[in-house]
């Protein structure tokens, strides 16, 4: 876990960057937003467990969390489910019903605390209406990024997330050539079914988050974005007919497992 800081009025991130071989770093936020009912959005990864809760605490007494909303179910975003819900008794769990089901096959949660959520729907967190949509790249059928309509705001989920070279506080740190690289190879690896969808399709996607026009976008796997939504969705446009990714195989394990050991 890095520090977590303020990305804007209103909105707290829960920074950590997962180290990959090779390439570099895939940044993993969750978010606080402070609203009336504040809200923690996902739950970061397992390996942090101790470090999240303590940076968690650090912006907001749990307690005092009145929701948990979990963008979907992969475990970089359900990595401390339990603990923050045991430590936020106070806070009902909103995720897409499939979500809820497929967490509850490796633990319980409390059914009565959940609230289901489809594409579209929305709550009221008191001072905002938090509203569910799905974002034009997921890499899992539970996606649900928000609209928040007082900072007007959207937090994409998996979308819109880059491999860095280097760890970094705000997009606008990132040289644009590399940002442009490492968002066009996350897109790919982690969607590798928007090859096969028509280029033009596709771009009605991208238009639904044109139309939003989010004054910042807060994607789990990049750092807080201001402005950036037009150059972003020209970027994606592109991956349909980007080159597929091809993941590593044994040859590059063998090849960094000897890195490894050459360098220790
Ligand atoms: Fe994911
Ligand atoms: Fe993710």
């Amino acid at each position: 876990m890095d520090k977590p800081y303020q990305a804007m009025s209103g909105v707290e991130v829960l920074p950590a960057h997962f180290p990959i071989p090779g390439v570099g770093f895939l940044p993993v936020n969750a978010f606080v937003i402070k609203a009336r009912e504040p809200v923690l959005v996902d739950t970061g990864m397992g390996i942090d467990s101790e470090d999240f809760m303590k940076a968690l605490e650090s912006i907001i007494d749990p307690q005092d969390l009145k929701w948990v909303w979990l963008t979907h179910d992969d475990a970089d975003h359900t990595g401390n489910i339990q603990k923050v819900l045991e430590a936020a008794p106070g806070a009902r769990l909103a995720a897409n019903s499939l979500a809820v089901l497929r967490i509850s096959t490796a633990c319980p949660l409390p059914m009565h605390r959940v609230y289901w959520l489809n594409s579209g729907d929305s709550i009221s967190v008191g001072d905002r209406k938090l509203t569910a949509v799905r974002p034009p790249l997921f890499d899992n059928p539970t996606t649900i990024g928000i609209y928040d309509s007082k900072s007007e705001t959207f937090f994409s989920a998996d979308c819109f997330g880059a491999l860095l070279l280097s760890p970094a506080r705000n997009a606008d740190d990132v040289p644009e050539g590399d940002l442009a690289q490492g968002m066009i190879s996350w897109a790919c690896g982690d969607n590798p079914w928007v090859h096969m969808v028509e280029p033009t399709i596709f771009r009605k996607a991208l238009d639904r988050i044109r139309q939003m026009a989010p004054k910042m976008i807060f994607s789990a796997h990049l750092p807080p974005a201001r402005g950036k939504d037009g150059q972003f969705l020209e970027l994606l446009a592109r991956v349909p007919t980007s080159a597929p990714f091809v993941a590593p195989n044994q040859t590059a394990l063998e090849q960094i497992l000897a890195q490894m050991r050459g360098g220790s």
